[in-house]
């Protein structure tokens, strides 16, 4: 299975954007650690990274043919983009939210998340290490969906 991992805005600064909250690790350090993670679990990723809602959009749609999941860190459009809950809820296999940080323990406007309502689960808080987690549900749910 093919797996997207896409990333949304401002998280081409990881590493250097308040690593008091997102950690020192960069997007970069990341990939790393889910390319070797998804060769284990049999799984081919994509991993890609825009500020852009409409590029994130277009390769929603992209997922549709290629991927049989998603994993995604929408960053702020996660609270604001009806556009990608919509172009989320156009794919038809299990989709998988990641936030580095736990969103529910900062300031309200980051409580809410369009994406949690066509996500089949959601990942907060633990940093890089929810990527990695992501996958593995990923694989089961590719491997057995519920
Ligand atoms: C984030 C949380 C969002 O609220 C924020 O806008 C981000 C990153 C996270 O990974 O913790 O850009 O998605």
């Amino acid at each position: 299975h093919t797996v997207f991992v896409l990333n949304g805005p401002n998280l081409n600064l990881l590493g250097k954007r308040e690593p008091h909250i997102y950690g020192a690790e960069t997007l970069a350090d990341i990939e790393v650690a889910c390319r070797r993670h998804a060769a284990g679990l049999g799984l081919a990723l994509d991993f890609r990274q825009s500020n852009h809602e409409g590029v994130l959009i277009d390769w929603i749609h992209e997922a549709r043919e290629k991927a049989g999941g998603i994993v995604v860190n929408p960053g702020a459009y996660t609270h604001t983009s009806i556009a990608i809950h919509d172009a989320l809820k156009a794919f038809s296999g299990p989709i998988v939210e990641v936030h580095l940080s736990n969103i529910h323990q900062r300031e309200p406007f980051r409580h809410t998340s369009y994406v949690s309502l066509v996500a089949k689960g959601v990942i907060a808080g633990l940093g890089s290490h929810g990527y990695v987690l992501a996958l593995e549900a990923m694989a089961r749910l590719l491997a057995a969906p519920v």
